[in-house]
């Protein structure tokens, strides 16, 4: 019950910082009239920062509370270290902290969760679209992927799936996109089509073996990244360009699976959104009101990502002007924990309070 409270007044003061929502104290409400790009059909959701889903609790979705598995999928955000169940500190995450997937699983749960956890850093959707035509060429050849997590998590499923696993218990995280436009967008316009082809095929898989209940997550402004602000080249006008496209994509399939899977939910997280509302004003929320740089990231504590580890979440440099929660940017386009633990609590809180 704390929980519950102590979530929905962090929530409230998001609200508060939202312009268009406008709340009272104590009174969540939603606006009257949604934006336009703020749609909902019965069994689909966009759900924007602040706004709760409204995907009717009928369907095989029930609530927040009711998850026992969630099944993940994604790349370097995502990757909670090498231990698919249940990861524990240290956490060997992209943030120096928890991760939204280890946040959602202890600090925002409402149930007792096990979370398999098969995202693997650098993975595209495929990356046999996309080899070659980025500044990383290791995407050739290499075995991270969704397509080859899924051949994992088939492989193990059918002999390993949980004894209390069902349809209406489990939520299927999937995220991607960074490392497709990372890798691929020297040649994007032929490599997006093809990419949407292989990300409708391997999420069809999951439903095949019984998976119903779905979110996916889109691809934030890697554009206002270090990496890509620093490059000097046009690498951000490009990367702004394509995740908008892949973003755009994603909304569209989703509406395809869903008109053609009426037995399932399936919700689309805004990652890109949040991301946008705290570069924009980091007060946006309680969570990361702390953050002073939005813009840099810090060598040493990049260097410790790659290498070596530093002391503490909470680190400070005497090399680096501020602490690692200070930083928006832990490395060239990893955000540190704190944006992971807001991301969960939206994750959380949109996940429960359906309308
Ligand atoms: C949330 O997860 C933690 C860690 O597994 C667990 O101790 C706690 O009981 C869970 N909360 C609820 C409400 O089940
Ligand atoms: C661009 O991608 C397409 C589709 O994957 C591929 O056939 C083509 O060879 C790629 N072009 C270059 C220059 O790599
Ligand atoms: C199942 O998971 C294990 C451990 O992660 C892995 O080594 C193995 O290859 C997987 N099995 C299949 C058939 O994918
Ligand atoms: C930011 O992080 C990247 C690694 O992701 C690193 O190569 C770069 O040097 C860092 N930038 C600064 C200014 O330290
Ligand atoms: C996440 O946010 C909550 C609420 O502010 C806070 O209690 C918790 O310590 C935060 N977790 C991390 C890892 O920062």
């Amino acid at each position: 019950m704390l929980q519950v409270f102590s979530l929905t007044s962090t929530l409230l003061s998001i609200y508060s910082a939202l312009p268009l929502i406008g709340a009272s104290p104590n009174v969540r409400s939603v606006p009257a009239a949604p934006p336009p790009a703020w749609v909902c059909g019965w069994n689909t959701c966009r759900f924007l920062p602040g706004n709760p889903p409204a995907v009717s609790p009928s369907s095989v979705y029930s609530s927040w509370d009711n998850v026992r598995y969630l099944e993940v999928f994604g790349a370097s955000y995502t990757y909670t270290g090498p231990n698919i169940i249940n990861p524990q500190p240290p956490f060997q995450t992209s943030c120096n902290g928890p991760n939204y997937i280890d946040l959602m699983t202890y600090q925002w749960n409402q149930s007792l969760i096990e979370t398999d956890n098969f995202a693997i850093s650098g993975s595209p959707v495929d990356w046999t679209l996309i080899c070659g035509d980025g500044p990383l060429q290791t995407a050739c050849g290499q075995n991270n992927d969704f397509v080859r997590q899924i051949d994992w998590y088939v492989g193990n499923f059918s002999t390993n799936k949980p004894a209390g696993w069902t349809p209406s218990n489990s939520l299927y995280l999937i995220a991607f996109g960074i490392n497709d436009i990372n890798y691929g967008y020297k040649n994007w316009s032929a490599a997006s089509p093809l990419i949407f082809k292989q990300y409708h095929a391997s999420f069809e898989q999951l439903y095949q073996l019984g998976a119903r209940n779905f979110v996916f997550v889109n691809v934030p402004p890697i554009d206002r990244s270090p990496t890509a602000v620093d490059d000097g080249t046009t690498i951000a006008a490009d990367w702004k360009a394509d995740v908008i496209d892949f973003n755009g994509r994603l909304e569209l399939m989703i509406e395809a699976i869903g008109n053609k899977h009426t037995d399932a939910t399936f919700f689309l997280y805004d990652m890109n959104g949040v991301f946008t509302s705290v570069l924009d004003n980091t007060a946006y929320s309680d969570i990361t009101a702390g953050y002073i740089d939005t813009t840099h990231n810090c060598t040493v504590y990049a260097d410790s990502y790659l290498g070596a580890p530093i002391p503490s979440m909470t680190y400070k440099s005497p090399d680096c002007p501020y602490a690692v929660p200070q930083y928006f940017w832990f490395s060239g386009y990893h955000p540190t924990y704190p944006l992971h633990n807001l991301t969960a609590n939206e994750l959380a809180f949109g996940l429960q309070h359906l309308v």
